[in-house]
Formats: C-alpha cells, structure tokens, sequence
C-alpha cells in the first residue's frame, strides 16, 4: 500500500507579541511513497518549522496534517508530546538524537522496546546496523566511537527501528564531509528503493534534493513559491526565487549532462 502525509494550508507561528514570528505561511505539500519530495530555500526560509509541523512535533497554528486520510493527531504515539510512529526524522545533528552513555545496539533496542515492536530485538538490531551499512560488533560500541557519517547511518537505523511510513530527514548529510554525504545519499535512496519509505528531505543543497527527489517545494520566507517536478524545476524554473536558488549553486557542483544557462 502506499503512504501518503499531507499537509494542507500549514501556518506555524512562534512566540507572542513583539516576539511573534509566522514561521510558516499557508503551506500544502504532500510526501508520498510514490514520489520523494524535497524542501529547499535558504536558511530561514521555514523548511525545518514546516518539517517539525509535517512530522507531528509542532502544532500548526491553522491548517491540517494527514495521514492516509487520518488527522495526524489522532496517530498512535509513543508517548506525551511524541511524534506519531508512522513518521520519523534524522536531523543535521545525530548526536543530539543518540543518547552518549547508551551503545548503539542498546540505543536501536531502547527504539525497539518503547515502541513495542515485536520479535527478536537484538536479532532486529544487528539487521538494522547491517542495513546501514555498520558491523554486528559496532552495536557494543558508544556514539563518540564513531565518525559524523557512521553517526548518522546509526541515527537512520534507530529511526527505521520504528518502521516508520515516512521519513524526514532534515539537513540530514548537510554536516558530512562531501564522499561521506554521497554514501549516505545513496543509503537513504537504496532505503527507500527497498522499503516503499515515503521520503521529505530538506536541504539548502539543490544537488542533494535533485539525488533524492521526484519534486521540489521551493520556501521562501515561510511561503511555497514553486513546487514542480525536480527535472523541470531545474530546467525551467518559473519562480525569480527558484532562478535566484538555482545561480546560487557552485558551477562545480552541477553535475554533467545539464546546461547551466537553461537553467538560469
Ligand atoms: N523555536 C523557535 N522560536 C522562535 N522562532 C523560531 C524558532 N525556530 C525557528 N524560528 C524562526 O522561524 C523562521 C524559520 O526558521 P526555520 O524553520 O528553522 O528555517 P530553515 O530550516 O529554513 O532554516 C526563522 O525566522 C527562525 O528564526
Ligand atoms: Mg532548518
């Protein structure tokens, strides 16, 4: 079956009075099984509220969230103020996500426990390492004992752990060194090649989200400006701010095979 999380009319807003910022402005976007869908714009722009709202963990102050059809609210959690467990998210920072005294099997068994998932944990751990591509004796070791990029292949696990339907990741590769962003790029596109994951990624890298993307949702000060096909938003992009995005990405980084003046 295929999974679908839609956000329709999305506004978020942060603080009160002088303080108050409308973070998010009327967004719709829809992350499905069929189509990964990228979030980009520049720092500020809204990406990470409008993730954080997509995935549960913030109230929109209007506009609804769905999951195939089913309030995102009214999800199973695992917990008060938790997100729902169909969705789950790998941020920029995997440290702030692993707990540093706690082993990375212990860590992807805690996820197991706390969300109830049946079966044989530490046959289920060792599965989920091999996934991401780390050893079965990795799973006694701590977070600290690792690189930025095996760090981040753990967070991803713990966050499969829970068998989500949709994954956001935000900024996830951003940190890494360029070849270690490239292997966990093509680990995150074989993820949801293999499992039918619906995929979100926001990133402030055009390139990133033209690896990972059917779409791209351009934000501009918590607006969508252009939302289209990532093969056309980069051919012929409608919106000034997408223009201004696309001449913003380093000649270098544009790979081979695209005319930059098309898409200027
Ligand atoms: N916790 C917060 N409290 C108040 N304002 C915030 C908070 N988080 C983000 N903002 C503001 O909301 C706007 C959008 O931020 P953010 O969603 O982080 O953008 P992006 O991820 O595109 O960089 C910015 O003006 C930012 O300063
Ligand atoms: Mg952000």
């Amino acid at each position: 079956m295929s999974s679908e999380l839609r956000a329709d009319d999305v506004h978020v807003v942060y603080g009160h009075g002088a303080n108050r910022v409308h973070a998010v402005r009327g967004v719709s976007a829809t992350i499905s099984s069929d189509r990964a869908l990228g979030i980009a714009g520049e720092s500020g722009s809204g990406k990470s509220t409008l993730a954080r709202a997509i995935i549960g963990l913030l109230e929109p102050a209007s506009g609804s969230v769905t999951f195939n059809g089913a309030p995102l609210a009214e999800l199973p959690k695992r917990g008060e103020g938790s997100r729902p467990r169909v969705v789950q998210m790998v941020f920029q920072d995997p440290m702030s996500s692993l707990n540093p005294r706690m082993t990375v099997g212990d860590a992807i068994r805690e996820a197991l426990q706390v969300n109830d998932i049946p079966g044989d944990h530490r046959a289920e751990a060792r599965r989920l390492l091999g996934i991401v591509g780390l050893e079965v004796a990795d799973a006694s070791k701590y977070p600290f004992q690792f690189s930025g990029g095996q760090r981040q292949r753990i967070a991803i696990a713990r966050a499969l752990a829970v068998r989500p339907e949709v994954l956001v990741a935000d900024e996830a590769t951003s940190a890494l060194d360029v070849s270690v962003q490239a292997a966990v790029l093509n680990l995150l596109r074989d993820i949801r090649k293999e499992s039918g994951l619906a995929l979100a990624v926001v990133s402030h890298n055009l390139d990133v989200l033209r690896y990972l993307c059917d779409d791209i949702m351009v934000m501009r000060r918590g607006v969508a400006v252009e939302t289209r096909p990532t093969k056309a938003l980069f051919e012929d992009p409608h919106d000034p701010y997408t223009k201004m995005l696309l001449g913003a990405v380093p000649r270098f980084a544009v790979p081979p095979g695209i005319d930059r003046r098309s898409a200027l």
